[in-house]
């Protein structure tokens, strides 16, 4: 197999490392004992500053973004209510039925153009309300960022949220990469947060060992979640580890920093690619994600040279490849990434002219 001399994957987000300061906090936080499962210093303060932030009125962390995932729908769902989500979602694709399985919910999914849900394509999932043979959609589920690289606008998200309140729904935002959003729409995190009734909060995209947070923006509505977490297998014995990394992040706004870092890489890359023909940007750049459809023969070219993701399939044999950027992806990373593609899309159209001459 052919060889790259780029050290990054462009892979996944969470094929970067751990950020340096949190290597450091995770070390100044491994001193003498201190009490399990929350009830020490270093983790009360860090989930009062991420509530504080965010305007959230409790803050749970848990491991990954899937248990985030299911312990948000777990505090908002009755056993025969249903989840509106986006097709391409992270909750529907990619967790193994992990909701399905633990919850027992039933997911209503979206096909969406861009991965974002409007009012008009929940609406679609409306029409058995009341009716006892279906599942009751109770929860607008939205990620922010999106899984193909989208943004939400503000005005967007206040419009589901209020398309949600009138029809007694939920909203649930799936925030792995809230960050990127937040850095994108050059907002507040509490401008996102206020807009939904539990949202998550990822860490492990953006720089963290791995830690997510839970979210509860109203008081009242998380009565059950301390328990709810333990019986998802979500709560950390030494919970100072967890906390400690999101201290280290929220410190100098790291959290910040990190994902504009990620996401200016990824216009750099987008813009780099504009002029490389056969190589078209398949959805808007608005996070640290670049969407690229390609020939199927140039996207198994680039696949043997890097460890990417094959999105999607179009229709006309054409393929969607994904490509991320991180907190810590360089500049000359980029530029040899965009060479490398810019050289075998043109070894391609050099191959095919001379197969067509
Ligand atoms: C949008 C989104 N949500 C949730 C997750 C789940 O994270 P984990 O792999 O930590 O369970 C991911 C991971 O890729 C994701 O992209």
């Amino acid at each position: 197999m052919a060889t790259t001399t780029v050290s990054r994957t462009f892979g996944s987000d969470n094929h970067a490392g751990i950020h340096s300061a949190v290597l450091d906090a995770l070390a100044a936080a491994n001193s003498g004992d201190a009490v399990a499962y929350g009830e020490d210093e270093i983790s009360k303060a860090a989930i009062a500053r991420l509530c504080r932030a965010a305007g959230a009125s409790q803050g749970y962390l848990v491991f990954n973004g899937t248990g985030a995932n299911v312990l948000a729908l777990s505090l908002l769902l009755r056993p025969h209510e249903a989840v509106i989500c986006a097709e391409s979602s992270h909750l529907n694709v990619d967790e193994c039925g992990a909701p399905e399985r633990v919850l027992g919910c039933k997911l209503l999914a979206v096909s969406t153009p861009d991965g974002k849900l409007t009012p008009d394509l929940v609406a679609t999932k409306l029409n058995g309300v009341g009716d006892e043979h279906r599942a009751q959609p109770r929860v607008i589920q939205i990620a922010q960022a999106t899984e193909l690289g989208t943004c939400y606008s503000l005005a967007e998200l206040r419009e589901l949220r209020e398309f949600g309140r009138s029809h007694g729904l939920l909203l649930y935002l799936d925030g792995a990469r809230i960050a990127n959003a937040v850095a994108s729409l050059d907002c507040s995190l509490a401008d996102i947060a206020a807009c939904t009734d539990v949202l998550s909060f990822g860490g492990t995209k953006n720089g963290a060992l791995g830690v997510e947070a839970v979210l509860v923006m109203a008081d009242g509505q998380a009565a059950s979640a301390k328990y709810l977490r333990k019986q998802i297998m979500q709560l950390a014995s030494k919970m100072r580890f967890l906390a400690a990394q999101i201290d280290a992040l929220l410190d100098e706004d790291r959290w910040l920093v990190g994902a504009r870092h990620a996401n200016a890489a990824a216009r750099q890359l987008a813009e780099a690619l504009t002029t490389v023909p056969g190589v078209r940007i398949a959805y808007p750049v608005e996070s640290n994600g670049v969407f690229t459809e390609v020939t199927r023969r140039l996207a198994d070219r680039l696949l043997q040279d890097w460890n990417i993701q094959v999105w999607s399939e179009t229709p006309d044999n054409s393929v969607i490849l994904r490509w991320m950027t991180a907190f810590d992806t360089a500049e000359e990373d980029v530029a040899e990434l965009a060479a490398a593609i810019g050289r075998a899309a043109k070894t391609q159209t050099h191959d095919s002219s001379a197969r067509s001459s």
